[in-house]
């Protein structure tokens, strides 16, 4: 992968960023990264679509969209590793310069964190550091908390730890359900991950430590 004399994802006037989506589920997000697209906010492509379930609504979405959408089967696979190489290899098949998660609800080894190290983002549905992991909404609900929302960030080797890029935050209201806070979270998230890719597609993050800085647009 890459090219002589140029850094990987940095790109010459007129291409536009591959992007590689992982998604296990709905695809909600990969839809906002698409219409982002469509809508020319967003100057990347999505050429692969990868899940982790035949069935998951993302690859249809993709089929939709015209991207390739690519079952890689877990059951096929001996461990973790091995599946984290399969989904790499698809990856390299098809170029991906920044791999985007969507969804994605298996943990990446450090192998695959490695390939892709500061070129994998991730949208999670809670103000991180606060209810990394699973049921984000829940977890806010049961705490107790009055306000959430959303943090696009990148992926490092921890749940839900990497550096933050953006962040939106929504009330919690006394008479949220786990389905009513989600959506109002599921809105921040369709904002602010297109957003965040749009910035790294532009070089302007730049991480320095835990903190990611946005560089003024040129
Ligand atoms: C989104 O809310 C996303 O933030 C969350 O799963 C949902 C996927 O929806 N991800 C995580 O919880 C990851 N820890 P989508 O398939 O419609 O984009």
């Amino acid at each position: 992968m890459g090219e002589p004399g140029r850094e990987r994802g940095q790109k010459t006037r007129g291409e536009h960023l591959r992007v590689g989506v992982l998604a296990s589920g709905r695809g909600s997000n990969l839809q906002a990264i698409l219409d982002a697209i469509d809508a020319g906010r967003l100057a990347a492509r999505v050429v692969v679509v990868v899940s982790d379930r035949a069935d998951a609504q993302a690859l249809d979405r993709a089929r939709r969209h015209g991207a390739k959408a690519v079952f890689v089967d877990p059951r096929q696979h001996p461990d973790r590793e091995a599946f984290d190489r399969a989904m790499l290899a698809v990856l390299d098949e098809h170029k991906v310069e920044l791999v985007c998660l969507a969804g994605f609800m298996r943990l990446l080894t450090p192998g695959f964190i490695a390939a892709y190290r500061h070129r994998i983002l991730n949208i999670h549905p809670a103000l991180l550091p606060s209810f990394p992991g699973l049921h984000a909404q829940r977890q806010a609900l049961a705490y107790g908390a009055k306000i959430s929302g959303a943090t696009a960030h990148f992926v490092d080797e921890g749940v839900d730890t990497g550096p933050i890029i953006l962040q939106a935050a929504v009330p919690v209201l006394d008479d949220d359900t786990e389905e009513t806070l989600s959506a109002r979270i599921l809105a921040e998230e369709h904002k602010i991950y297109p957003r965040a890719i749009q910035l790294f597609v532009e070089g302007r993050l730049e991480i320095q430590g835990r903190r990611v800085i946005i560089r003024e647009g040129s």
